[in-house]
């Protein structure tokens, strides 16, 4: 089984949660235990209530699922073993090339390096990386685990067959991809839903 490392606020918990109920070995890292220790109290409590409610996903316990997640503060030990990382901190240019910069030190060829930005192009994320070719953004909605649609936003130097990967990865953990052939200003996904959220608010006016 595969092991997936993902960072731990709330799109990263909601990710881990999709990944664990496809079955698939999931290790959060972050910068602070505090955060860790409150994602997994946090992802226990969420999987309670579905296993409840009769909504959790996948073919696994809430136990079994659970036990696939486990949580790391150590950069180089969080990526042992991960062959897809979901990049989940927060929407700050600056922040996410320095992580993306520490993770190119130390991943091998084979690891792909996905983001969850909801705004910034993978031209202004990934430029100059060695493994530039291994980058790409999966930009989901909030929470990925309830509105599977994953916008896949190839660099322009990003792999064909790193692209089909995480294609073939999000439907095969249960999420809707769509794959763009370039990235666009302000993101698809993002462009339709304010169209309709500023109709909406026309409506209602
Ligand atoms: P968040 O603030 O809930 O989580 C960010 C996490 O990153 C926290 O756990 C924080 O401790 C950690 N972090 C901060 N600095 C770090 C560092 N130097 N190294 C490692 N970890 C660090 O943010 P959220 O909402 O989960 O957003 C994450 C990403 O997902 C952003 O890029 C955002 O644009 C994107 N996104 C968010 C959506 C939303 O509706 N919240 C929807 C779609 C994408």
């Amino acid at each position: 089984v595969d092991i997936y490392f993902l960072f731990s606020g709330l799109i990263g918990r909601s990710w881990a949660m999709v990944f664990a109920a496809g079955g698939f070995k999931v290790k959060l890292y972050d910068i602070a235990q505090q955060q860790l220790t409150s994602a997994l109290e946090n992802i226990r409590k969420q999987m309670k209530e579905l296993e409840e409610s009769g909504f959790l996903k996948g073919a696994l316990s809430v136990e079994q699922q659970l036990a696939l997640i486990t949580v790391c503060t150590d950069l180089k030990a969080a990526i042992e073993g991960a062959t897809f990382i979901q990049e989940c901190t927060p929407e700050n240019l600056e922040l996410k090339r320095k992580i993306f910069g520490q993770l190119d030190l130390i991943v091998g060829d084979n690891v792909i390096l996905s983001s969850s930005t909801s705004c910034l192009l993978p031209s202004k994320l990934f430029t100059g990386l060695k493994h530039v070719k291994q980058c790409i953004v999966s930009h989901p909605v909030n929470p990925p685990y309830f509105v599977p649609l994953v916008e896949i936003v190839p660099h322009p130097e990003t792999d064909p067959s790193t692209t089909e990967t995480t294609y073939a990865l999000m439907k095969k953990i249960g999420q809707s991809p769509v794959k763009l052939n370039r990235e666009i200003e302000g993101f698809v996904l993002n462009r339709l839903q304010y169209a309709v959220i500023s109709e909406a608010w026309r409506l209602v006016g």
